[in-house]
């Protein structure tokens, strides 16, 4: 080889180099999600450190909002501008919806090699595939159907957890003698829906759950069980304290936390929170499910989507795929975010009482016909369907509908959103 020769392969190898090494720096991803609040972010960064330990850098796109009404709103906007995320945090149907557009990466080679099928609830899988293909890395099960009590409060007002909707006011009326707000409520649609949802479970049991939500039956929705849960939604209306309107969630939480409010009707990550402010469960605050719901589990799970976008960014996404699903991983973030893991291989060792609770309470739930999606987190019915319920419940909770009203529409909204 002739001098010239060889210094042409080697500038050639030299540049080859540069080019990998360049492309290895700019491995990264860019995730689109909603955990803002102190214990979501708080959780997220566990996977965050995960992927930087492996090179992987984070571009963080956060969009505040409970529940990702916010997030999905965004998402539509960069997609429409043919920018979308890397990586997006998703829920349900919201899922199912872009993995119908065909926009979302096949994740089936990843889920074969650590085996996902084995160990993923089929629950969750119903919305981590589509059409038989992996399209989803579920992180956690969220649980929406909990009620949050500051300690002291309860104890000073006799300590006995309710276990109905009548032992329930009779909680709130102690909180409202002790001077505290009963309960902190938030204002905002979603948690609105949110409530409501426990108070469909409480009133009418699972199977009217089933049949008024999953299967939005107009019967069921105009039924007199229905009238019950309008009548008790007004009745608990009357604990909320005067700025309840627009609050966000977490400010909620941080209400019950310094025991100016008795009790949050909140999901799981509600905990992330407590935790967050170094509060312990069975010391400083309590979890029980949301009083007659106990048995029963309304679900939902946050999962990641990754959105095709190329085969360069395709490495980065499975290496954050796979970083979702290791047993390690669900351990670490459950623990802080107050969900429970993805997976059913996963001890509760290393959880709290709640934790512990939740796990137990779910796999019951699944065993004996008691799990349903959440409606209000996505898992119930498609967004059109779920926004139309909110419309109903929210305008009869600030008093601007009737419940015969609300009872009248409530099944002509759902049919007009199917
Ligand atoms: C849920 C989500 C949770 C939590 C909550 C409040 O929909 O599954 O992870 O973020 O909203 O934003």
């Amino acid at each position: 080889m002739n001098i010239r020769t060889f210094t042409k392969l080697a500038a050639g190898a030299a540049l080859i180099a540069v080019t990998a090494g360049a492309a290895k720096a700019q491995e990264g991803v860019e995730v689109l999600h909603w955990w803002t609040s102190g214990g979501e972010a708080a959780a997220l960064n566990v996977l965050k450190e995960n992927l930087q330990k492996e090179g992987i850098s984070w571009q963080d796109m956060p969009v505040a909002g409970g529940s990702g009404v916010q997030a999905m709103t965004a998402l539509r906007a960069r997609v429409t501008s043919g920018d979308p995320p890397t990586a997006v945090q998703m829920l349900g149907f919201d899922i199912k919806d872009w993995a119908e557009m065909g926009v979302l990466g096949n994740l089936n080679d990843l889920a074969e090699e650590q085996g996902w099928d084995e160990v993923i609830p089929a629950a969750l899988q119903e919305f981590s595939k589509f059409d038989g293909d992996w399209i989803a890395a579920p992180v956690n099960v969220h649980s929406t159907n909990w009620l949050w009590l500051n300690k002291a409060a309860l104890d000073k007002a006799g300590g006995e957890a309710p276990k109905n909707m009548d032992e329930l006011f009779a909680l709130l009326d102690k909180f409202k003698e002790q001077g505290i707000t009963p309960l902190a409520h938030g204002g905002q649609p979603w948690q609105d829906g949110t409530l409501w949802e426990s108070v469909v479970l409480s009133v009418g049991g699972m199977d009217f759950y089933k049949k008024a939500v999953i299967e939005a039956d107009p019967e069921a929705l105009s039924s007199d069980t229905m009238r019950q849960v309008f009548d008790d939604m007004s009745k608990l209306r009357t604990y909320f304290d005067p700025n309840f309107s627009g609050r966000d969630w977490n400010l909620s939480t941080a209400l019950v936390i310094e025991g100016k409010a008795g009790a949050q009707q909140m999901g799981d990550w509600s905990k992330g929170e407590w935790l967050r402010a170094d509060k312990k469960p069975g010391e400083d605050f309590v979890c029980i499910r949301f009083p007659g719901t106990q048995g029963s589990v309304l679900f939902n799970s946050d999962q990641f989507v990754m959105f095709d976008v190329g085969e360069d960014k395709r490495d980065a996404q499975l290496k954050m795929a796979g970083a979702v699903e290791d047993p390690a991983f669900q351990i670490a973030f459950n623990t802080v975010k107050g969900s429970v893991p993805a997976r059913t291989d996963v001890p509760d060792t290393e959880f709290d009482d709640c934790g512990k609770k939740g796990m137990k309470d779910l796999a019951e739930a699944a065993a004996s016909g008691n799990l349903a999606g959440s409606l209000a987190h996505g898992h119930a019915q498609p967004s059109a369907v779920k926004e139309a319920v909110f419309d109903v419940v929210t305008q009869h909770l600030n008093g601007q509908i009737t419940t015969d009203q609300a009872l009248e529409r409530l099944p002509q909204a759902v049919a007009s959103a199917q």
